[in-house]
């Protein structure tokens, strides 16, 4: 039987270490909470980093003991691949040039090296697992050598590619050193994916100006294949999301909040701490809207989650303590002792609680700078069961392409989000439940098992097309 199996570098589950030993817990990050609700199907098998270095054998097999009962199998990374392959490669070097923040990328022989057989590693493990029959999905940037490896080892494989994050214009590409091979690495697989035609646009161009490949239509012409290229917009387990708002667990934990925060209407922000959130600029909008609109002061507090991200990268480290700062400065600026401004959490929160959140928020308020596609927005729709809320989102998150509906800005331009803010507090609510109305019934339908089949069908679309060329 075929199976699809699953390639991504971190798994959808973390293992971490505690005094009793080691907790599994669910992965954070749009990827994981996005596939982790079809991967089990049919025997397929998710393969990728359980997200801790592991080097004792005992500890290694009880992880993957653990992991293969839920249809997963771990790549151990070494603390050298995970600092210079993980750390280094990946998240210094692509994940700031693909977001456009060029400046804070770096250029190093020996992270390109640690990414090169890191790419490698992951084909061994995918290759142990799999037979010629399976079909391969590889999944986001830190995995982008990974199609082509697989090819060379199994040239009639079925395999797909998908993009996370943005792909940017080949200005940014062609900065990177090692652009042209990343490009051919992609080529290995028969589809690639994209979460809106720009990025697709932006790819296919980077191909014919440093391949110099012929494209037409989305197809791309290599001497050996023709690769398919297209734009998928990933989608959210809409009934999971909708269910858990609408259950007694998530009504409760609603109601605690509702009792601490009293009459004090809710501005919700979640993101994994990250640069190309916007953190820090939301963060002097809100305080930027106490000062332009008083009438809000006392009256409205902004409710944070942060996630703890990448925290060994020296970018996201400069940005906790900045987003501390902000923080406490603006609570003791315009705090008193009945009214927080900010209620900031620096940690992940379970399933049901963060269910809760969305179902409390007035407002979700979702400005990154730079986001593939912003799986968070798609998840505060889904909760607002009464259909009151609105979602402020910013126009350069992949989300804005299908979500008109919410009120779009430019995350730069304060004046503008903090009108957004005011326009939000104030909408009527019959605007309201036309906006969500409309949202809700756009995200229900391409949910994330429609954005599977769409891909799927599409990639064996692209195999019997290659069947009847050659
Ligand atoms: N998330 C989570 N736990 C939390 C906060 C957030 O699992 O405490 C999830 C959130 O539900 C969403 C994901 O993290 O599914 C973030 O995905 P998104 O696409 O918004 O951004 P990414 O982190 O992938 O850049
Ligand atoms: C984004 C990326 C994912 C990544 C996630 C969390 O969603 O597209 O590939 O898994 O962030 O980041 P992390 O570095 O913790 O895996």
């Amino acid at each position: 039987m075929s199976r699809t199996i699953i390639v991504s570098n971190r798994l959808p589950t973390k293992v971490q270490r505690n005094a009793e030993g080691l907790t599994f817990q669910p992965s954070e990050g749009g990827l994981a909470t996005g596939l982790g609700s079809i991967y089990r199907a049919d025997g397929n098998v998710w393969v990728g980093w359980p997200g801790l270095f592991v080097d004792d054998p005992a500890e290694q097999a009880e992880v993957t003991e653990r992991l293969k009962s839920d249809s997963m199998a771990p790549v151990f990374l070494t603390e050298a691949e995970i600092r210079d392959y993980y750390e280094g490669f990946s998240n210094s070097t692509l994940w700031p040039t693909f977001h456009y923040f060029s400046q804070f990328a770096t250029y190093e022989d020996a992270h390109w090296a640690a990414y090169v057989a890191a790419n490698q590693k992951f084909c061994e493990a995918v290759l142990a697992l799999t037979g010629p029959e399976d079909t391969i999905w590889v999944q986001d940037y830190q995995l982008l050598l990974l199609p082509e490896m697989l090819r060379k080892a199994r040239p009639n494989a079925t395999i797909g590619f998908f993009l996370h994050i943005p792909f940017p214009s080949f200005e940014l590409l062609r900065v990177l050193p090692w652009g042209n091979e990343l490009l051919r690495g992609m080529l290995g697989a028969d589809l690639i994916g994209f979460h809106t035609y720009g990025y697709m646009r932006h790819f296919l161009s980077a191909v014919t100006r440093m391949l110099g490949l012929p494209t037409q239509n989305g197809q791309i012409e290599t001497p050996t294949r023709t690769v398919l290229v297209d734009a998928f917009p990933m989608g959210i387990d809409y009934e999971r999301y909708a269910e858990t708002a609408a259950s007694e667990a998530a009504l409760a934990h609603e109601r605690t909040y509702r009792e601490a925060l009293r009459d004090v209407r809710v501005v919700l922000s979640i993101d994994r701490l990250d640069y190309t959130k916007g953190i820090a600029q939301r963060l002097r909008a809100f305080e930027q809207l106490l000062i332009n609109h008083d009438e809000w002061c006392g009256k409205v507090s902004l409710l944070m989650v942060v996630v703890p991200s990448r925290d060994q990268v020296a970018q996201y480290a400069s940005l906790k303590e900045e987003i501390d700062e902000l923080v406490g400065r603006i609570n003791a600026r315009h705090g008193s002792i009945s009214w927080n401004p900010i209620h900031y959490f620096y940690r992940s929160f379970p399933f049901d609680e963060l269910v809760s959140l969305y179902r409390l928020a007035d407002v979700a308020l979702v400005t990154p700078v730079r986001d593939g596609m912003n799986l968070v927005a798609k998840e505060y729709i889904a909760c607002k069961t009464d259909q009151r809320g609105v979602l402020i989102l910013s126009e350069r998150a992949g989300a804005a392409v299908e979500l008109t509906d919410a009120l779009l800005i430019n995350p730069t331009n304060t004046n503008q989000l903090v009108e957004a803010l005011h326009e939000a507090l104030v909408m009527p609510e019959e605007e309201q439940t036309t906006r969500m109305s409309n949202l809700q019934a756009l995200v229900q339908q391409y949910n994330v098992f429609a954005w599977t089949q769409l891909f799927m069908d599409r990639l064996a679309y692209s195999k019997i097309k290659q069947h009847t060329l050659s």
